[in-house]
This record gives structure tokens, C-alpha cells and sequence, in this order.
């Protein structure tokens, strides 16, 4: 999939439908991974709701998340969790199966994961 560096990430995924479908491609998967399904309560609607926001502002789309719910603080927000650093990874896998499996390749899939990376390991809280 093509990437052009000179717009945003949410741009070149093509805004709001395929964010979408990135979320609803990704939740399944989280609950499915034995490691992060725990973690999650079992209606997981608003979760991705909020991933959803969130993931737009962040990929450089209308800030959605914040003009709800204010700053993010997201390392924060998950400091009630554990996450540690296989969580972490375990996160990130299932994101690229997700990208994978609604058609999003590299460049802009290794993109995407690399600007996914660094919160992920930011938010470690716990120990392995
Ligand atoms: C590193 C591994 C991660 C784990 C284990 C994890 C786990 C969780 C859990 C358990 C929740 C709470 C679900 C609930 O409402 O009960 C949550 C919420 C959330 N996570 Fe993560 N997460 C991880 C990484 C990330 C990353 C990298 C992002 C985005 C860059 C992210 C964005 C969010 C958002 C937006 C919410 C909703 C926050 C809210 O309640 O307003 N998470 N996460």
C-alpha cells in the first residue's frame, strides 16, 4: 500500500471508513489473544468507540477522543492494567494482523506499527 509521507497517516489509510475497519478488525483479535483477552471487559463496543477516537487524532485526523474525553494521559489510563512488556508485543501483533487483514501493506503498515510502537512500550507498567 502506497505511502505518502507528505500527509498524515489517518490520510493515507483513507480516514474514517478504514479506521474503522482497523478497530473492528483488531478487537477480535485482542479478545482472542490469551494474553490481552483477559484484560478486557466482555462488551467491548465502547472500547474500540474510544479506540476508534483516539486512533484518529493520533494518525493525524479530526481529534475526536480529546474534545470527549479531554487529554488522553493514555499511559495513565492504563497504569489499572498490567501491561507488560509481552503484552506489549502480543498488542502490536494482533494490530498487524489487523492492518494485514483489511489490505494494508508496507510502507505504510511498517509506518503505522512503528508510530504504534512507541506508546506501546511506554505504557509497560509491570514486570514480566
Ligand atoms: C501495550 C499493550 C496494551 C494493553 C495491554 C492495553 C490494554 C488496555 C485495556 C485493558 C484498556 C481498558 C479497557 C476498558 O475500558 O476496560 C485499554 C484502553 C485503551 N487503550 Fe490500551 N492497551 C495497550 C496499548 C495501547 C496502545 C498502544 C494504544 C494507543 C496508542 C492504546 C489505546 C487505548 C485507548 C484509547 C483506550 C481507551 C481509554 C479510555 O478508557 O478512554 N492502548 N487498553
Amino acid at each position: 500500500m502506497n505511502f505518502n509521507p507528505s500527509l498524515s497517516i489517518y490520510e493515507n489509510l483513507g480516514g474514517e471508513s478504514t479506521l474503522r475497519k482497523l478497530v473492528e478488525a483488531f478487537y477480535p483479535r485482542v479478545q482472542a489473544e490469551p494474553l490481552l483477552g483477559p484484560l478486557f471487559p466482555e462488551d467491548i463496543t465502547p472500547v474500540m468507540d474510544k479506540q476508534f477516537m483516539f486512533l484518529s487524532q493520533f494518525f493525524g485526523g479530526p481529534s475526536l477522543y480529546s474534545d470527549q474525553y479531554g487529554h488522553p494521559m493514555m499511559r495513565a489510563r492504563h497504569l489499572p492494567f498490567p501491561v507488560t512488556e509481552e503484552r506489549a508485543e502480543a498488542w502490536l501483533s494482533c494490530m498487524a494482523a489487523a492492518l494485514h487483514e483489511i489490505g494494508v501493506e508496507d510502507p505504510l503498515q511498517a509506518v503505522i506499527l512503528q508510530r504504534l510502537s512507541g506508546p506501546a512500550h511506554h505504557f509497560i507498567n509491570t514486570p514480566s
